[in-house]
């Protein structure tokens, strides 16, 4: 599995640029799938079809379970005479995780991002004080155009329990999702696992991809915050203690419901969990649940350390109980 965290994380695909990405899940999910479609707006939708002969008597409820394959980045607004690129973030970018660092526009080009000095020392600058030197010294022959996209570069490092690397938002939900459906050996349920696009600009790609499948109820698979560093405040949340079973974030309450079942099956297998209040962020699970007239909807997280910097770090013991967990959710009848 790990080797597969390792494909997912280095392959570049921001927000609205996710073929790559889609390419590389769809190859392992293919073999597994009973469908398998993308829509319009690139979501990759794979159908794990219920059973021949189940409890519910011919009427599988309809499960979604989105993790998005997208991952933060940048876009270039403006080439200046001397060959700097100014950008504008693609999701979630702060200027402060930012110089020093390098990204790799999709011509293949990489860059070094800067920052104009600070005026008072301790200032922290704007995003428009950052810049991408890409070794040009005017926009003569330049290589980069406006609108050209770039995502952050930073090898993948295995510490053992310890994972770090750029995209871990979410492509360690994406493996969590195609390591589940590998696992699932049959489902009462009708399952769409749907690698979702754009979520990083506000959840586009779950909230189309949920208005076609109209399921009866779903999850997300997602990264949250952690707890478990020097003075890291607001949140109760530490890296190995189990994946979390998210109550409420900044965009979403579950379903109670939903939350119950979870907690149950997670009691029943055996699996350590945690109980997640995110004060701000949401996941693709709000817009399912607003979509059409409303589904209940909750979320497994995976606690995250330095979440969009390009070092986002997560303990694996908490993917493979998460696998665990999704996989005894799906597999058994649910009674809500
Ligand atoms: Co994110
Ligand atoms: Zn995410």
């Amino acid at each position: 599995m790990k080797q597969l965290i390792q494909k997912l994380t280095d392959t570049f695909s921001p927000s609205g640029y996710e073929s790559a990405i889609r390419a590389v899940i769809r190859a392992e999910v293919e073999p597994l799938a009973d469908e398998i479609r993308v829509d319009a707006l690139g979501n990759l939708i794979v159908r794990k079809a219920p059973a021949e002969k189940n409890e519910n008597n011919g009427s599988p409820r309809k499960i979604m379970i989105a993790a998005h394959m997208d991952e933060i980045g940048v876009i270039a607004t403006h080439i200046d005479s001397k060959g700097f690129v100014r950008f504008t973030a693609i999701g979630g970018v702060y200027p402060r995780n930012l110089p020093g660092g390098r990204v790799r526009f999709f011509n293949g080009t990489p860059g070094v991002i800067g920052m104009e000095p600070v005026d008072k020392p301790g200032d922290t600058q704007p995003l428009e004080k950052c810049y991408i030197d890409v070794g040009a010294s005017s926009d003569k022959n330049h290589p980069i155009k406006i609108g050209d996209v770039a995502a952050f570069e930073r090898p993948f490092l295995d510490m053992g329990d310890r994972l770090v690397a750029k995209s871990m938002d979410d492509r360690i939900g994406c493996v969590v999702a195609i390591e589940a459906l590998r696992a699932l050996k049959s489902t009462p349920h009708d399952v769409y696992f749907v690698f979702t696009t754009q979520e990083e600009v506000g959840t586009r790609g779950a909230e189309t991809s949920a208005y076609g499948i109209d399921p009866d109820l779903g999850f997300s698979i997602d990264v949250t915050g952690w707890g478990d560093t020097p003075a890291q405040k607001g949140l109760q949340m530490d890296l190995g203690k189990g994946p979390a079973i998210k109550i409420k974030d900044g965009g979403m309450l579950s379903d109670p419901r939903i939350v119950n079942w979870m907690i149950r099956t997670a009691d029943q297998a055996k699996l350590p969990y945690q109980r997640e209040v995110l004060l701000g962020g949401t996941t693709d699970a709000r817009a399912m649940q607003l979509v059409r007239s409303g589904v209940p909807v909750g979320c497994i997280s995976i606690p995250c350390r330095y979440v969009h910097t390009p070092s986002e770090m997560v303990d694996f013991n908490d993917v493979q109980n998460a696998v665990r967990l999704i996989t005894a959710l799906l597999s058994n009848p649910i009674e809500l």
